[in-house]
């Protein structure tokens, strides 16, 4: 796949949800709805214990590509729970994201582990899609370009030219995700704009394809999709119900 690709990029974060049986059940039912088709790109980040059932399960549909949602900063060692980004390759992964609020949140993931994490992951050939995006409080205080700015470069600045080049972005505001509120098309464009600018001053493609994220749904996907900027999704509840996904998935056609 060639790095510029400008395909419309749909993505299901299926975070802690969706076992094995489950997860052979969705693919089962949304291949059933949808149908291969050559201009959009369809990624889906099960939980790792789901990923065996979803290949198996999806195995002659390629054009549904497998991400996983996170790797340790280690390439291996004694951490214990822990998955390696050459594991998670080994195992068929294409995408890993990284920098996701929630792990950012719950789990500690700062902006130097997240630039550790990223570094593992093109490592291993994998794809990451850098999540970044503010809370509440900071959009309020008039921080957004501030504090996407500071997610974008700890990363960015660490990365050689070619590995830059190999970035996927999100951009998901911490107050719209899971929440059933979602920007604005105009403030995601705003977004997306701010987001292109700090990764073009830190030596990324200004043309990278950037995803939006934060309670994407059927009803919001085709003005989310026509905001000037933004190149795909990244979905979290509505994508692990195979007929929303397979609805979303299907905009613009
Ligand atoms: P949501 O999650 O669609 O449930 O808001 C999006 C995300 O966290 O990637």
């Amino acid at each position: 796949m060639s790095e510029n690709d400008r395909r419309p990029m749909f993505a299901a974060n299926w975070k802690m949800h969706l076992g094995p049986a489950d997860a052979e059940a969705f693919v089962g039912r949304f291949r059933d709805l949808y149908a291969p088709r050559g201009d959009a790109r369809v990624v889906f980040f099960p939980p790792y214990l789901s990923v065996a059932a979803f290949l198996a399960a999806s195995g002659d549909r390629p054009d549904l590509e497998l991400g996983v949602q996170d790797v340790h900063q280690e390439e291996g060692g004694a951490h214990t729970g822990a998955v390696s980004a050459s594991m998670a390759a080994q195992s068929g992964a294409l995408w890993c994201l990284a920098g996701h609020s929630e792990r950012r949140r719950e789990f500690g993931d700062d902006d130097e582990l997240i630039a550790a994490k990223v570094g593992r992951i093109l490592a291993a050939g994998l794809r990451p899609v850098l999540c970044v995006g503010e809370t509440l409080g900071e959009r309020e205080a008039g921080r957004l370009e501030e504090v996407l700015s500071r997610q974008l470069a700890a990363v960015l600045t660490r990365l050689s030219d070619e590995d830059r080049a190999r970035l996927t972005y999100a951009y998901e505001p911490v107050w719209a995700i899971g929440t059933g509120r979602t920007a604005a098309p105009s403030d995601a464009a705003e977004a997306h704009g701010l987001v292109r600018s700090e990764i073009g001053r830190a030596g990324g493609v200004v043309g990278a394809t950037i995803l939006y994220g934060g309670s994407v749904k059927p009803g919001n996907i085709d003005e989310l999709l026509a905001a000037p900027g933004v190149d795909g999704v990244l979905v979290g509840g509505a994508s692990v119900d195979p007929e929303s996904f397979a609805a979303i998935c299907s905009s613009g056609r």
